[in-house]
Protein backbone atom coordinates (compact mmCIF):
# COMPACT_ATOMS: atom_id res chain seq x y z
CA UNK A 1 0.00 0.00 0.00
CA UNK A 2 1.58 3.61 -0.77
CA UNK A 3 1.80 5.92 1.85
CA UNK A 4 -1.26 8.09 0.43
CA UNK A 5 -3.66 4.42 0.96
CA UNK A 6 -2.35 3.82 4.19
CA UNK A 7 -2.81 7.44 5.67
CA UNK A 8 -6.57 7.03 3.97
CA UNK A 9 -7.02 3.68 5.68
CA UNK A 10 -5.92 5.53 8.66
CA UNK A 11 -8.06 8.28 8.34
CA UNK A 12 -11.29 5.77 7.48
CA UNK A 13 -10.93 2.72 9.82
CA UNK A 14 -8.75 4.22 12.75
CA UNK A 15 -9.98 1.03 14.79
CA UNK A 16 -7.92 -0.82 12.43
CA UNK A 17 -4.44 1.08 13.35
CA UNK A 18 -4.27 -0.88 16.85
CA UNK A 19 -4.01 -4.10 15.10
CA UNK A 20 -1.83 -2.91 12.43
CA UNK A 21 0.61 -1.00 15.22
CA UNK A 22 0.43 -4.46 16.98
CA UNK A 23 0.67 -6.89 13.93
CA UNK A 24 3.81 -4.79 12.95
CA UNK A 25 5.48 -5.83 16.50
CA UNK A 26 4.63 -9.42 15.53
CA UNK A 27 6.23 -9.35 11.86
CA UNK A 28 9.75 -9.56 12.97
CA UNK A 29 8.69 -12.32 16.24
CA UNK A 30 8.46 -15.84 15.59
CA UNK A 31 4.77 -16.58 16.88
CA UNK A 32 6.16 -18.19 20.50
CA UNK A 33 7.82 -14.48 21.17
CA UNK A 34 4.62 -12.59 19.79
CA UNK A 35 2.75 -14.75 22.32
CA UNK A 36 5.20 -14.07 25.47
CA UNK A 37 5.42 -10.30 24.48
CA UNK A 38 2.22 -9.41 23.37
CA UNK A 39 0.26 -12.58 24.42
CA UNK A 40 -2.38 -9.75 26.17
CA UNK A 41 -3.17 -8.44 22.71
CA UNK A 42 -5.15 -11.93 22.34
CA UNK A 43 -5.61 -13.57 25.50
CA UNK A 44 -5.54 -10.93 28.12
CA UNK A 45 -2.28 -12.60 29.67
CA UNK A 46 0.35 -10.43 30.76
CA UNK A 47 2.74 -13.88 32.39
CA UNK A 48 3.79 -16.78 31.96
CA UNK A 49 2.21 -17.13 28.55
CA UNK A 50 3.65 -19.56 25.75
CA UNK A 51 2.69 -20.38 22.39
CA UNK A 52 1.99 -23.81 23.82
CA UNK A 53 -0.24 -22.25 26.68
CA UNK A 54 -1.91 -19.56 24.98
CA UNK A 55 -3.06 -22.47 22.18
CA UNK A 56 -3.99 -25.32 24.65
CA UNK A 57 -6.46 -22.28 26.01
CA UNK A 58 -7.68 -22.12 22.54
CA UNK A 59 -8.50 -25.59 22.29
CA UNK A 60 -10.46 -26.08 25.76
CA UNK A 61 -12.24 -23.04 24.14
CA UNK A 62 -12.82 -24.74 20.96
CA UNK A 63 -14.11 -27.67 22.39
CA UNK A 64 -16.44 -26.11 24.90
CA UNK A 65 -18.03 -23.35 22.39
CA UNK A 66 -18.36 -26.98 19.29
CA UNK A 67 -20.41 -28.83 22.03
CA UNK A 68 -22.30 -25.64 22.74
CA UNK A 69 -23.43 -24.73 19.10
CA UNK A 70 -24.67 -28.19 18.64
CA UNK A 71 -21.42 -30.03 17.22
CA UNK A 72 -20.86 -33.61 18.22
CA UNK A 73 -17.56 -34.92 18.69
CA UNK A 74 -16.22 -36.42 14.96
CA UNK A 75 -18.96 -35.01 13.27
CA UNK A 76 -16.62 -31.92 11.59
CA UNK A 77 -14.10 -33.96 10.00
CA UNK A 78 -15.49 -33.71 6.86
CA UNK A 79 -16.55 -29.64 6.71
CA UNK A 80 -14.94 -26.45 6.45
CA UNK A 81 -15.04 -23.54 7.84
CA UNK A 82 -13.93 -19.72 8.21
CA UNK A 83 -12.69 -18.03 11.53
CA UNK A 84 -13.25 -14.40 10.69
CA UNK A 85 -10.72 -12.89 13.16
CA UNK A 86 -7.92 -15.66 13.75
CA UNK A 87 -5.36 -13.69 15.18
CA UNK A 88 -2.29 -15.64 15.21
CA UNK A 89 -3.61 -18.68 15.53
CA UNK A 90 -4.95 -19.25 19.18
CA UNK A 91 -8.09 -21.28 18.29
CA UNK A 92 -7.07 -21.95 14.59
CA UNK A 93 -4.82 -24.62 15.50
CA UNK A 94 -7.32 -26.40 17.12
CA UNK A 95 -10.21 -26.03 14.32
CA UNK A 96 -7.49 -27.10 12.03
CA UNK A 97 -7.11 -30.54 13.88
CA UNK A 98 -10.82 -30.69 13.66
CA UNK A 99 -12.04 -29.57 10.10
CA UNK A 100 -11.19 -30.56 6.89
CA UNK A 101 -10.44 -27.29 5.59
CA UNK A 102 -10.01 -23.86 7.84
CA UNK A 103 -10.04 -20.07 6.32
CA UNK A 104 -8.35 -18.13 8.86
CA UNK A 105 -9.28 -14.64 8.17
CA UNK A 106 -7.80 -11.46 9.31
CA UNK A 107 -7.57 -7.50 8.98
CA UNK A 108 -3.59 -7.81 9.47
CA UNK A 109 -1.62 -9.84 6.92
CA UNK A 110 1.47 -10.20 9.59
CA UNK A 111 -0.78 -12.24 11.80
CA UNK A 112 -1.77 -14.55 9.66
CA UNK A 113 2.19 -15.66 8.57
CA UNK A 114 2.19 -15.55 12.77
CA UNK A 115 -1.18 -17.86 12.36
CA UNK A 116 0.14 -20.34 9.86
CA UNK A 117 3.42 -20.61 11.75
CA UNK A 118 0.89 -21.89 15.29
CA UNK A 119 -0.81 -23.80 12.76
CA UNK A 120 2.62 -25.84 12.10
CA UNK A 121 3.46 -26.22 14.88
CA UNK A 122 0.36 -26.90 16.99
CA UNK A 123 -2.68 -27.64 14.08
CA UNK A 124 -2.66 -29.51 10.93
CA UNK A 125 -0.91 -27.22 8.83
CA UNK A 126 -2.48 -29.09 5.53
CA UNK A 127 -6.09 -27.79 6.65
CA UNK A 128 -5.19 -24.40 6.76
CA UNK A 129 -5.81 -21.33 4.41
CA UNK A 130 -5.44 -17.83 4.77
CA UNK A 131 -7.56 -15.29 4.37
CA UNK A 132 -6.46 -11.36 4.41
CA UNK A 133 -9.57 -9.18 4.76
CA UNK A 134 -7.47 -6.15 3.35
CA UNK A 135 -10.95 -4.08 3.45
CA UNK A 136 -11.88 -4.87 6.50
CA UNK A 137 -15.40 -5.92 5.56
CA UNK A 138 -15.74 -8.25 2.58
CA UNK A 139 -14.27 -12.33 2.95
CA UNK A 140 -12.64 -13.34 -0.69
CA UNK A 141 -14.62 -16.58 -0.87
CA UNK A 142 -16.68 -18.11 -3.13
CA UNK A 143 -20.44 -17.89 -1.85
CA UNK A 144 -21.76 -20.84 0.08
CA UNK A 145 -18.61 -22.33 0.22
CA UNK A 146 -17.96 -23.73 3.99
CA UNK A 147 -20.02 -25.43 6.31
CA UNK A 148 -19.23 -23.64 9.14
CA UNK A 149 -18.39 -19.76 9.86
CA UNK A 150 -17.02 -18.62 13.11
CA UNK A 151 -16.21 -15.33 14.69
CA UNK A 152 -14.57 -15.09 18.65
CA UNK A 153 -13.73 -11.41 19.73
CA UNK A 154 -13.66 -10.03 16.69
CA UNK A 155 -16.76 -8.01 15.21
CA UNK A 156 -16.50 -5.87 18.61
CA UNK A 157 -13.36 -4.43 17.31
CA UNK A 158 -14.39 -3.46 13.43
CA UNK A 159 -16.42 -0.26 12.88
CA UNK A 160 -20.21 -1.21 13.23
CA UNK A 161 -20.67 -1.21 9.80
CA UNK A 162 -17.92 -3.53 9.34
CA UNK A 163 -18.82 -6.05 11.62
CA UNK A 164 -22.57 -5.66 10.06
CA UNK A 165 -20.91 -6.38 6.32
CA UNK A 166 -18.93 -9.33 8.02
CA UNK A 167 -22.26 -10.72 9.44
CA UNK A 168 -23.49 -10.79 5.90
CA UNK A 169 -20.60 -11.56 4.01
CA UNK A 170 -20.61 -15.27 7.24
CA UNK A 171 -24.01 -15.37 5.74
CA UNK A 172 -22.86 -15.40 2.38
CA UNK A 173 -20.48 -17.83 2.24
CA UNK A 174 -22.12 -20.40 4.03
CA UNK A 175 -23.52 -23.50 2.51
CA UNK A 176 -27.40 -24.23 2.68
CA UNK A 177 -27.49 -26.95 5.80
CA UNK A 178 -24.14 -24.93 7.57
CA UNK A 179 -23.94 -23.11 10.82
CA UNK A 180 -22.89 -19.19 11.29
CA UNK A 181 -21.51 -18.54 14.83
CA UNK A 182 -20.74 -14.61 15.76
CA UNK A 183 -19.60 -13.56 18.70
CA UNK A 184 -20.50 -9.60 19.40
CA UNK A 185 -20.11 -7.66 22.54
CA UNK A 186 -23.16 -5.57 24.55
CA UNK A 187 -23.58 -2.01 26.12
CA UNK A 188 -22.58 -2.16 30.14
CA UNK A 189 -22.61 0.58 32.21
CA UNK A 190 -18.55 0.84 32.00
CA UNK A 191 -19.23 1.88 28.40
CA UNK A 192 -20.13 4.94 28.79
CA UNK A 193 -16.81 5.33 29.73
CA UNK A 194 -14.83 2.99 27.62
CA UNK A 195 -16.06 4.09 24.43
CA UNK A 196 -15.80 7.94 24.24
CA UNK A 197 -12.77 7.49 25.83
CA UNK A 198 -11.78 4.19 22.93
CA UNK A 199 -12.66 7.16 20.16
CA UNK A 200 -9.59 9.31 22.05
CA UNK A 201 -7.09 6.92 22.03
CA UNK A 202 -8.11 6.06 18.00
CA UNK A 203 -7.61 9.92 16.79
CA UNK A 204 -3.71 9.79 18.71
CA UNK A 205 -3.48 6.56 16.79
CA UNK A 206 -3.42 8.05 13.67
CA UNK A 207 0.12 9.83 14.41
CA UNK A 208 2.64 6.83 13.35
CA UNK A 209 4.96 7.68 15.78
CA UNK A 210 2.46 7.98 18.72
CA UNK A 211 0.50 4.39 16.95
CA UNK A 212 4.19 2.88 17.77
CA UNK A 213 4.44 4.00 21.19
CA UNK A 214 1.05 2.99 22.32
CA UNK A 215 0.85 -0.52 20.92
CA UNK A 216 3.60 -1.47 23.45
CA UNK A 217 0.69 -0.11 26.26
CA UNK A 218 -1.96 -2.73 27.17
CA UNK A 219 -4.33 -0.42 28.38
CA UNK A 220 -4.12 2.25 25.99
CA UNK A 221 -4.36 -0.18 23.42
CA UNK A 222 -7.14 -2.40 24.79
CA UNK A 223 -8.90 1.27 24.99
CA UNK A 224 -8.67 1.59 21.33
CA UNK A 225 -10.17 -1.69 20.17
CA UNK A 226 -13.37 -0.72 22.21
CA UNK A 227 -15.15 0.11 18.74
CA UNK A 228 -18.60 -0.81 18.85
CA UNK A 229 -21.40 -2.59 21.00
CA UNK A 230 -24.42 -4.30 18.78
CA UNK A 231 -27.53 -5.51 20.56
CA UNK A 232 -29.49 -8.78 19.18
CA UNK A 233 -31.82 -6.42 17.16
CA UNK A 234 -28.95 -4.18 15.39
CA UNK A 235 -27.68 -7.69 13.77
CA UNK A 236 -31.04 -9.19 13.25
CA UNK A 237 -32.78 -6.00 11.83
CA UNK A 238 -29.03 -5.91 9.62
CA UNK A 239 -29.73 -9.31 8.70
CA UNK A 240 -33.42 -8.90 7.77
CA UNK A 241 -36.30 -10.28 10.19
CA UNK A 242 -37.87 -11.60 7.27
CA UNK A 243 -34.80 -14.21 7.14
CA UNK A 244 -35.65 -15.47 10.61
CA UNK A 245 -37.43 -19.42 9.93
CA UNK A 246 -36.79 -18.63 6.62
CA UNK A 247 -33.38 -18.63 5.28
CA UNK A 248 -32.05 -18.58 9.20
CA UNK A 249 -33.32 -21.56 11.04
CA UNK A 250 -33.55 -22.28 14.96
CA UNK A 251 -31.84 -18.81 15.40
CA UNK A 252 -30.66 -18.51 19.40
CA UNK A 253 -28.84 -16.09 20.82
CA UNK A 254 -26.50 -17.31 23.53
CA UNK A 255 -25.39 -15.40 25.92
CA UNK A 256 -24.05 -15.16 29.85
CA UNK A 257 -26.39 -16.24 32.40
CA UNK A 258 -25.30 -13.47 34.52
CA UNK A 259 -26.25 -10.73 32.09
CA UNK A 260 -29.73 -10.67 30.19
CA UNK A 261 -29.45 -9.86 27.06
CA UNK A 262 -32.82 -8.92 25.30
CA UNK A 263 -34.27 -9.15 21.62
CA UNK A 264 -38.16 -7.97 20.46
CA UNK A 265 -37.31 -10.33 17.13
CA UNK A 266 -39.75 -13.29 16.73
CA UNK A 267 -38.68 -16.96 16.22
CA UNK A 268 -35.72 -16.35 18.02
CA UNK A 269 -34.66 -18.54 21.24
CA UNK A 270 -32.25 -17.27 23.81
CA UNK A 271 -30.16 -19.85 25.84
CA UNK A 272 -28.31 -18.32 29.08
CA UNK A 273 -24.79 -20.24 29.90
CA UNK A 274 -22.58 -19.68 33.22
CA UNK A 275 -19.27 -19.57 31.12
CA UNK A 276 -19.88 -16.63 28.59
CA UNK A 277 -18.60 -13.70 29.22
CA UNK A 278 -21.30 -11.57 30.64
CA UNK A 279 -20.89 -8.63 28.16
CA UNK A 280 -21.02 -11.15 25.03
CA UNK A 281 -23.32 -12.60 23.29
CA UNK A 282 -23.41 -15.38 20.06
CA UNK A 283 -25.82 -15.27 17.35
CA UNK A 284 -26.32 -18.85 16.03
CA UNK A 285 -28.10 -20.32 13.41
CA UNK A 286 -28.21 -22.98 10.58
CA UNK A 287 -28.97 -22.35 7.10
CA UNK A 288 -32.16 -23.34 5.38
C1 LIG B 1 -8.97 -10.15 20.11
S1 LIG B 1 -8.35 -10.80 18.61
C2 LIG B 1 -9.18 -12.36 18.62
C3 LIG B 1 -8.45 -13.41 17.85
C4 LIG B 1 -9.07 -14.81 17.94
N1 LIG B 1 -10.45 -14.79 17.49
C5 LIG B 1 -8.98 -15.35 19.35
O1 LIG B 1 -10.01 -15.45 20.02
O2 LIG B 1 -7.86 -15.64 19.77
C6 LIG B 1 -9.27 -9.92 17.36
C7 LIG B 1 -8.75 -10.17 15.95
O3 LIG B 1 -9.66 -9.56 15.03
C8 LIG B 1 -8.92 -9.02 13.98
N2 LIG B 1 -9.76 -8.01 13.32
C9 LIG B 1 -10.08 -6.76 13.77
N3 LIG B 1 -10.87 -6.14 12.86
C10 LIG B 1 -11.06 -7.02 11.84
C11 LIG B 1 -11.78 -6.97 10.60
N4 LIG B 1 -12.46 -5.88 10.25
N5 LIG B 1 -11.76 -8.06 9.78
C12 LIG B 1 -11.06 -9.17 10.14
N6 LIG B 1 -10.35 -9.27 11.30
C13 LIG B 1 -10.36 -8.22 12.13
C14 LIG B 1 -7.67 -8.46 14.63
O4 LIG B 1 -6.62 -8.24 13.71
C15 LIG B 1 -7.39 -9.56 15.65
O5 LIG B 1 -6.53 -10.54 15.11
Amino acid sequence: MTLLGRIGERLRRPQGVPWRSAGLRTESLSADESVRSTGWVFDNKTKDVSLESFTSGGENEVRRYLKLFGYTNDETRDLSMVEIGSGIGRMTASFSKRFRLVYAADVDAAFLERCRETVFHHGEPNALRTLHVADGRTLDIESQSVDFAFSYITLQHCSGEDALSLVTEALRVTKSGGRIALNFRTWTALDAALVPLGGIVRVLWRTPKAAKYMARIRSLTRLGWQANRLSPDDVLASVGLDLIGTRLRDVTIIHSSRRRVATSADGVRKVSVRRVHPSHWWLVARLA
